[in-house]
């Protein structure tokens, strides 16, 4: 799909999150400024947190208490190769939603993994495939 502001990509993502619960990974995907924390902050809201949802890039995980836990990554500074259980994330998973900017430097497999890329062919627009 194809949003015309940030308001709306995370009005997207809001609205996927009322289908999400423990157990889901999503991996986020799309260059700088694709607008992969802004689709974080409308899940964040979406699954009942009011935190503000900053880049994790210099924290590697940072977890939102909520109606569903969310924990949200970014693996932009991380070496290739990461592996799952390397990040915790099987913890993570067992109680909420994983979001994972840069997911798609994860190698892993997971039942419930949803790939999500983001492409910005204007300063305002931005598309969304999953
Ligand atoms: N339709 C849109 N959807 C999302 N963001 C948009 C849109 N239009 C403009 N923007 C702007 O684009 C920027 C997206 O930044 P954001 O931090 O979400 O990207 P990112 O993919 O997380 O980047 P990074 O790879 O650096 O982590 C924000 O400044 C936002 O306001
Ligand atoms: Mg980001």
């Amino acid at each position: 799909m194809r949003t015309g502001s940030a308001a709306e990509t995370e009005a997207v993502a809001e609205e996927l999150a009322a289908r999400l619960g423990p157990g889901d990974l999503l991996l986020l995907a799309g260059e700088l400024g694709a607008g992969k924390t802004t689709f974080v902050r409308g899940l964040a809201r979406g699954l009942g947190s009011s935190a503000a949802v900053q880049s994790p890039t210099f924290q590697l995980v940072r977890v939102y208490p909520g109606r569903i836990q969310l924990a949200h990554l970014d693996l932009y500074r991380l070496e290739s190769g990461a592996e799952l259980g390397d990040l915790g994330l099987d913890e993570l998973l067992e109680v909420g939603v994983v979001a994972v900017e840069w997911g798609d430097r994860l190698r892993l497999e997971h039942p419930r993994t949803t790939r999500i890329h983001f492409s910005a062919p204007t300063p305002s627009e931005r598309v969304i495939s999953y």
